[in-house]
Formats: structure tokens, sequence, C-alpha cells
């Protein structure tokens, strides 16, 4: 692997929402949220766009990386759904920062992250690219059915930014994805065609317990291969920055890995699940806090609709 990363920042959105506030409008209450999730509080969107959010993020992260706009050469966005299904949310950013380079947008769902780094790996190890920025961002509220209290309690929305260069960090990067639409989907609105014999309108669908299980079971075997592969036990991990879409499923990982709570990182009380953008916002606030820094061995592990999953292993340079 040929990668690092020089910065990572995040944006949120400025109204809070919490389990009280949603009890307002829902059958549901602040004990059933947290106890089942975790999450206490989610930024929603009100006024701000995904691309007003990219826009900020993007700033402070190029800012922090000390490089000018102009030395950007790639632009990735991880993203389920950017303002406009065209152009893609990656060529908005482009817009808004003014630079003009190759841009695209990719869906791996809530491993979008993981994924996006795989790519630029690829280009920078091929000389294609040289400072690849890479965002993740997600408006989860325009998505979800907000009468609907199994799924729209458990969602947020945000940014991150990250500007990635040449580096050694990278020392393992797996991605799987099985192929299903069953347990965890949102299929796109049917338009107006005259000639479609059905219609329907799309919102989050899950079957919760069933991706619950999938998501355990796949951080113990996919941290296992990854192990196994580098000769180095979970004991050799400083942190495990896991996508943040269930406390519940991070303490069962944890349970089952043998590690201490404070090896595993959570802020979801404050985010609830915002997709791709769980783990590199995390990653923001251990930079900040300290948590990170040079040397600091990382295991990063996510998994999403798809079924996708990303596993990587760095130690931060
Ligand atoms: N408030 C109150 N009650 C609720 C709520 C709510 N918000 N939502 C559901 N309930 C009720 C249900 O109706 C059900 O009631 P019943 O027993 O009378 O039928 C009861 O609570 C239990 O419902 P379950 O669905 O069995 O609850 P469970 O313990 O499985 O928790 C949850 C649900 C939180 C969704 C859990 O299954 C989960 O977290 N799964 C993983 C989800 C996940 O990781 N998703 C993201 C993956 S990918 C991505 O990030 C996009």
């Amino acid at each position: 692997m040929s990668l690092k990363i020089l910065s990572v920042k995040k944006s949120v959105p400025q109204k809070i929402v919490s389990n009280e506030d949603l009890a307002k409008f829902l059958d549901t209450n602040d004990q059933w949220i947290s106890s089942r999730t975790g999450i206490k509080n989610r930024h929603i969107c009100t006024s701000e766009s995904l691309v007003d959010l990219c826009e900020d993020a993007v700033k402070k992260a190029v800012e922090q990386a000390g490089i000018a706009f102009s030395d950007i050469d790639l632009v990735i966005c991880s993203t389920l759904c950017g303002d406009y299904l065209m152009p893609s949310l990656a060529c908005c950013v482009c817009e808004r920062i003014k630079i003009s380079c190759p841009a695209f947008d990719i869906n791996a769902a809530c491993s979008g992250f993981i994924y996006a780094l795989d790519i630029a790996d690829g280009y920078i190890s091929t000389g294609k690219a040289n400072n690849i920025l890479i965002i993740s961002a997600e408006m989860m509220s325009k998505l979800v059915d907000w009468t609907d209290r199994t799924t729209c309690v458990l969602f947020g929305d945000g940014a991150a930014a990250c500007i990635v260069t040449k580096g050694n960090a990278i020392r393992y990067l797996k991605l799987t994805a099985k192929g299903d639409t069953n347990l965890l989907s949102f299929p796109v609105g049917t338009g107006n065609s005259p000639y479609k014999e059905t219609r329907s309108n799309g919102f989050v669908n899950m079957q919760g317990q069933e991706v619950f299980k999938f998501a355990v079971f796949m951080i113990e075997s996919q941290s296992k291969l990854a192990f196994e592969k580098l000769n180095i036990t979970a004991d050799d991990i400083d942190y495990f920055v896991l996508h943040q879409a269930n406390k519940r499923i991070i303490e069962s990982a944890r349970t089952r890995l043998k590690q201490p709570e404070e090896k595993f990182p959570i802020n979801i009380q404050n985010y609830g699940n915002i997709s791709s953008v769980t783990i590199p916002l995390l990653l923001d606030e251990m930079l900040e806090d300290g948590r990170i820094k040079k040397g600091t061995r990382l295991f990063l592990s996510a998994f999403g609709a798809g079924l996708t999953t990303g596993t990587c292993v760095m130690i931060w340079e």
C-alpha cells in the first residue's frame, strides 16, 4: 500500500435533534433509543446542503494539510446520494472550491470511506495522482421515513474530508461485498414514466437484527484475517475505529476480541449513524484530542448496505 492521511476534518449541521425531540412526534423515548443504540443526539440539516458541509470540511482539511486547493489532483466522494443525482457531489465540490481535476462519487454505503482509501491507493501507487481529496458526506435525513420509528431515530447528517498522499501508513486493506438487497436498502423512486407498471417512493428499510448479526460476525472474521496476514494480534492494535452504527455492535465486537473499552472509541451518542462519514469523523476527533499521533496503530472496520465491508490496518504517519 502506498498512502498516508495528511489531514481529516469534519463538518456537521448546526441543528442538534435529541431523542426527546423525536419523542414529540414519534412513539419512542430516550430510554429505548439510547439503550438499544447508544444514540442520544444527531445533527440534522435544515438550511445546509450537502455541498455546504463538504466545502466547510474541505477548507479545514486543506488548511490542516498545508496544501493549496490547486495541489489536489483527484476528488473521490463517498455518498449514498449527493444534492443531485447528476452532477456528482465531487463535481459540486470542485465548483465550490474552484478546482478542475478528475472527480467522481462512489457508493459503497457505510463502507464507502474505506473503499475510497483503496481507490486512492490505486491512483497514488500508479503515479496517477499525488494529493487526493476524499470526502464522505451523507444527508441521511432525506433518505429515511420520518414516520418510521424503527429507522429514522438511528441516523444523522454530516461530512468529513481528508487529504491523502504518498506514504506507508496503510498496512492492510480488504474490501468485500456480499451482493444483498434484502437486509438494508433504499429503492429509488420510479419517476413518472407512463410505461412503468408499478410505482414506488423510496425510503431506507432495514432488517435491523439481521444487519446486527452480520456486523458482529464480519468484524470478528475480517479482523482475524487481517491479523493472520500481518502476523499480529488484537493486542497489537491501539484503537479499533469501527463504523458507528450501534454501540451494542461495537461492544459485542470488543467482547469477542477481548479488548478493553478504551481501545474502542465511540461518539455515536453525539451523531447517530452517518453512514460512510462515521469513521473519518471519529478520526478527526481522535486527532484533535491527541489519541492519534505518529505511530498509533489503528484498525478500521465498516459494514453497510450491499452488504459491503471494508477493513484497514494503518500505522499513523
Ligand atoms: N422506539 C420505541 N420502540 C421501538 C423503536 C423506537 N424507535 N423502534 C422499534 N421499536 C419497537 C419495535 O416495534 C418492537 O416492538 P414489538 O416488540 O412490540 O414488536 C421492539 O421495539 C423491538 O424491536 P427490534 O427491531 O426487535 O429491536 P432491536 O433490539 O433489534 O433493535 C435496532 C433495533 C436498534 C435497529 C438493532 O436491530 C440494530 O441496531 N441493528 C443494526 C442496525 C444497523 O447497524 N444499521 C446500520 C447498518 S448500515 C448503515 O450504517 C447504513
